[in-house]
């Protein structure tokens, strides 16, 4: 096996709305990430283009994510922070890909069939080829670690088979060129545990969503302390007091989140939490998490306003995070020209 040097790569789609369940399922942790590795994070405009877009609102959710990773942390000059759009390589390197992958790998993609629901006649060919896309914006970095959560593990396992294919196909032509016994690492799924899987502050077993039609159901990263407040305290809940002990949590759908959404905030667990509230009431929970949720939250949001105000330090950072993305990217996909054959 060859040894590639670790480094990960992560994209999130600009849709708009960016809420709690992005935040603890995802950016935290990416900004922790940037400790140990040398870190890709891509807003992945082509693939939001997969589904109709309104090109004024794409452009100011392309700057709102950019801007949500900034203010909770992630660091644009140690690390790259870009938009797909600008770095051709993806896209070419989706096409090599959509000649490796098999219509049967695509055809089990389960993500497709919830997108494309029962119209899939009328689904775009890119909604259908999206996992080939997605394997490409990884190893096009030949990305070893993929911070995701669990409802795109699918398509990592497919970014795996597609890298494996590649490299057996092309084994010949890939040592002739100097790169040992195989070009693409298999990349491995970084999954974000069901501790942080945020959950809708309506309904205890949906996932907290920006499609959801309830504002309530959801705190978003830039709402106000008073909007916070508002949602959290509105938040189902059932009649009994909080248990003591995580078994106690089987069964209250609802009670699990919120425990979950202070534990998950305050960077403990949910004994740590039960320990303290353990036969408290909710109103009293609740007043708790109103304060520990503004007190994290509250910053970001203000920061995000900030720098949304500001568009274009945003997009400088965009600008220098695709220059530098494109430099590792050009000189792997010149590497996969040569595999191929392509002449130059
Ligand atoms: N498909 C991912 C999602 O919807 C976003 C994504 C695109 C991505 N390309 C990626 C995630 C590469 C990780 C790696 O959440």
């Amino acid at each position: 096996m060859a040894q590639y040097p670790q480094r990960v790569f992560s994209g999130v789609q600009p849709t708009g709305n960016l809420h709690l369940g992005n935040y603890l399922g995802a950016i935290t942790r990416f900004v922790s990430l940037q400790e140990t590795h040398e870190c890709i994070y891509c807003v992945v405009d082509l693939h939001a283009i997969t589904v109709p877009q309104n090109p004024a609102d794409l452009a100011r959710n392309i700057r709102e994510v950019t801007a949500a990773f900034i203010a909770c942390g992630v660091d644009p000059e140690r690390h790259i922070v870009f938009n797909q759009s600008q770095v051709a390589e993806h896209a070419e390197l989706a096409w090599v890909f959509n000649c490796v992958a098999r219509m049967g790998w695509l055809n089990r993609m389960t993500q497709f069939k919830e997108k494309a629901g029962r119209d899939r006649e009328n689904a775009s060919v890119g909604l259908y080829a999206y996992p080939t896309l997605m394997a490409a914006d990884i190893l096009v970095y030949r990305a070893t670690h993929v911070p995701v959560g669990d409802d795109q593990k699918q398509h990592l396992e497919l970014a795996r088979d597609i890298a494996q294919k590649f490299n057996n196909d092309f084994s010949a032509s890939i040592a002739e060129r100097g790169h040992g016994d195989e070009f693409f690492p298999l990349p491995e799924p970084l999954i974000q545990g069901p501790a942080t899987r945020v959950m809708s502050l309506r309904d205890g077993s949906k996932k907290m969503s920006k499609s959801d039609p309830s504002d309530y159901s959801r705190i978003n990263l830039m709402d106000s302390a008073e909007t916070i407040a508002q949602k959290v305290r509105k938040a189902k809940t059932d009649p009994d007091a909080l248990p003591s002990e995580v078994d106690g949590l089987s069964g209250r759908s609802e009670a699990d989140n919120l425990v979950g959404i202070y534990a998950a905030l305050s960077g403990g667990g949910k004994p740590d939490v039960l320990r303290e509230y353990g036969g408290r009431n909710f109103s009293e929970f609740k007043n708790a998490l109103v304060e520990l949720a503004v007190q994290k939250l509250g910053p970001i949001g203000a920061e995000m306003r900030r720098l949304n105000s500001d568009p274009s330090y945003i997009d400088q950072v965009l600008r220098n995070g695709s220059s530098r993305a494109r430099v590792i990217a050009a000189e792997n996909m010149t590497a996969v020209r040569d595999i191929l054959g392509f002449v130059r």
